[in-house]
């Protein structure tokens, strides 16, 4: 225990002077406690906006924040492959979970995912799976591991205690108008991955409208303090920042995504392209991570042939059943996921070319006016709301496309859907000049 008391570590922490590793621990210890009030916690929270933290500092307090629980350890679990992880920081359409976690059980690792819900404009991989009739997360870590042994992956939200300390400090941080804080971001997401006990990860930090992060800089460095984290705590990690200005692929919705991640692996040939770069990036940079494959080429041709021999979209079936779904979903995908009675186009009446989208906005219109997220945790969802058919960034629509289609289940609905719709995008006359967005910004990988 530090001889230093929790006002002294304050202004320290006030003052920009390092803290030592006693000093670290015996704050977060005291999180849990109760040693260490709210007030301190706000305290520190609001000093650390102004003040950042040396990579050392930051590091030695994740993984205080990882050791206030449960730290997980597949040791004994019988796993024949690296045990790998995939943190995303949340996007619109973001259904890469469901594709890159197959593709990396057929690849011989193993990765037991814990994910989350959706909260505000972003959806959530558990909220995806249960639009599935019968399919089931709430598994028990002893099931989340015999799942993952035998398929090679699972994905299951998180039983028992991870990183208690970062619940705590992230509900005084929502208050205190402190969230926005690269250090503090950094030490949530990274005090809850270092606690799941994986050998290798892969960050995909998004930027734009539809992301936490708005601007390219911002998410770089996040990802660099992420990257630097891991890598201090001997994590090999691999962080990617990938372009979030539109929505990712043609569709978001829970059920509605379900069905563009399960047409991905059994045709990955017809797949949006922007949703296939994020998809073999990110599952190559794990492979490399992890050791299963020595450089990019490599990887990636592994993950043609993956996805070619049908393998990975026969694992995610066998996830589903194992889950309590049909055993049927690859070949009868449509007649399993509910369907909105409505689906209204948003169809446009002049030549015009798409030329920005309000991203955010169009998660807050799906979450919130059709139904197909929450605003509180125990809130109902309507599975079959989202939209589908998106038009990406730069496409030239002529008198009478549609730039989405709104699937909803009522027509008060989707006129307020509608007109929301309308509002977050931007047409415009058509132009070649038109700059297209790049979708993979950077890998940092330290090699470099
Ligand atoms: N997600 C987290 O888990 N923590 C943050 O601070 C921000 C996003």
């Amino acid at each position: 225990m530090s001889a230093t008391t929790t006002p002294e570590i304050l202004q320290k922490r006030r003052e920009g002077t390092t803290l030592n590793a006693d000093e670290i621990s015996s704050f977060v210890q005291g999180i849990q406690s109760g040693k260490v009030a709210p007030e301190h916690i706000a305290a520190f929270c609001m000093a650390t906006m102004f003040q950042p933290m040396s990579v050392e500092e930051r590091s030695a307090f994740t993984l205080s924040v990882a050791h206030s629980g449960d730290i997980l350890d597949w040791s004994k679990a019988g796993f024949d492959g690296p045990v790998v992880g995939k943190h995303s920081s949340g996007g619109v359409g973001d259904k890469v979970t469901l594709i890159v976690a197959p593709i990396m059980a057929a690849a011989g690792a193993y990765m037991p995912k814990l994910s989350g819900r959706g909260l505000g404009h972003t959806g959530g991989t558990l909220d995806k799976l249960e639009a599935i009739p019968n399919v089931n997360t709430s598994i028990s870590q002893e099931k989340l591991q015999a799942i993952t042994k035998d398929i090679g992956f699972a994905i299951a939200g998180a039983t028992g205690k991870i990183a208690p300390a970062d619940k705590v400090m992230y509900g005084i941080r929502d208050v205190t108008s402190t969230v926005m804080s690269i250090d503090l971001i950094a030490m949530s997401i990274m005090g809850k991955k270092l606690a799941e006990g994986t050998e290798a990860l892969v960050l995909d930090v998004k930027s734009g409208s539809g992301a936490f992060m708005k601007t390219t800089e911002e998410a770089t460095a996040l990802a660099q303090a992420m990257w630097e984290i891991a890598d201090n705590n001997g994590l090999k990690a691999r962080a990617v920042v990938s372009d979030m200005n539109e929505v990712l692929g043609n569709t978001a919705g829970n059920a509605l995504e379900v069905s563009e991640a399960v047409k991905f692996l059994k045709n990955s040939s017809t797949a949006n392209l922007r949703l296939k770069d994020v998809v073999m990036t990110l599952s190559s940079e794990l492979m490399i991570a992890s050791g299963l494959s020595k450089d990019s080429d490599q990887a990636r041709q592994k993950i043609d042939h993956i996805l070619e021999s049908g393998r990975a979209a026969e694992k995610f079936g066998q996830l589903i059943y194992a889950l309590g779904g049909p055993i049927d979903l690859l070949e009868n995908t449509e007649k399993h996921l509910p369907k909105a009675s409505i689906q209204r186009p948003i169809t446009v009446d002049q030549t015009a070319q798409l030329t920005a989208m309000d991203t955010e906005e169009i998660g807050k219109i799906i979450a919130n006016t059709i139904g197909g997220g929450r605003q509180n945790v125990e809130d109902p969802i309507d599975y079959a709301a989202g939209v589908s058919d998106v038009s990406s960034l730069g496409a030239i629509l002529q008198p009478g496309d549609s730039v989405a289609l709104i699937h909803a289940n009522s027509e008060t609905q989707a006129d307020a859907a509608e007109a929301r719709f309308r509002n977050a995008i931007t047409l415009s006359s058509p132009s070649s000049e038109y700059k297209f967005n790049t979708t993979i910004l950077s890998v940092i990988s330290g090699s470099e």
